[in-house]
């Protein structure tokens, strides 16, 4: 195939293009690159605690203690906010899928707002460095890491974004 034939070209660029504004479209598409949370980084945890006290507190609570009875379905048949301390279940998700959750909402119908547009990557990342900080390090320990599945998972959900977004 002759690629310097003017058509083709085209095609190339177009499609480079197309490519271009699928990455753009979700900048945190490129799972492998997305950088991690780090709860030992004070400047990021402090930054993480403001970001949490204005968006995440009001639903969360300001101790990280979730709604009341946040086990229990509302009449809505939505769940309530979990905790996200040590007694509640987020430490069971590895950082990345955490990181979907916030800038995306969940997969079906709840009242977890998508914070995409609203928080940067690195709002997300200091909010996650936050709440990793009040975990006990057997926790922090105990928190799994992205299984292949789950990476699949993601960058299917990322990339059917984009392709909606256009
Ligand atoms: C309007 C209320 C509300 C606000 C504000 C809110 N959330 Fe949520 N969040 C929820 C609800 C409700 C769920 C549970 C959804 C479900 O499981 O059906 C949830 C779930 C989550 C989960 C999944 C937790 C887990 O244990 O599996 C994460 C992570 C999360 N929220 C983080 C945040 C962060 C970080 C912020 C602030 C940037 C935030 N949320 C703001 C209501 C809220």
């Amino acid at each position: 195939m002759d690629f310097s034939r003017p058509h083709i070209k085209k095609r190339i660029m177009i499609a480079s293009a197309a490519l271009v504004a699928a990455m753009g479209g979700a900048g945190w598409f490129y799972i492998d690159q997305l950088p991690k949370a780090d709860p030992n980084d004070a400047a990021l945890v402090q930054h993480g605690q403001q970001i949490y006290a204005v968006n995440c507190a009001s639903c969360h609570g300001a101790q990280l203690e979730g709604q009341p009875s946040w086990q229990k379905p509302l009449p809505t048949g939505h769940l309530p906010a979990p905790p996200h301390n040590q007694s509640g279940h987020t430490w069971h998700h590895p950082d990345e899928v955490l990181f979907h959750v916030i800038m995306a909402g969940t997969t079906y119908e709840s009242d977890m707002p998508a914070f995409q547009g609203l928080l940067s990557d690195h709002d997300v990342w200091a909010t996650l460095s936050f709440i990793k900080s009040t975990w006990p390090e057997e926790i922090r320990r105990k928190q799994p890491s992205l299984s292949p599945e789950q990476k699949d998972a993601l960058k299917r959900l990322a990339s059917e974004r984009s392709a909606n977004a256009r």
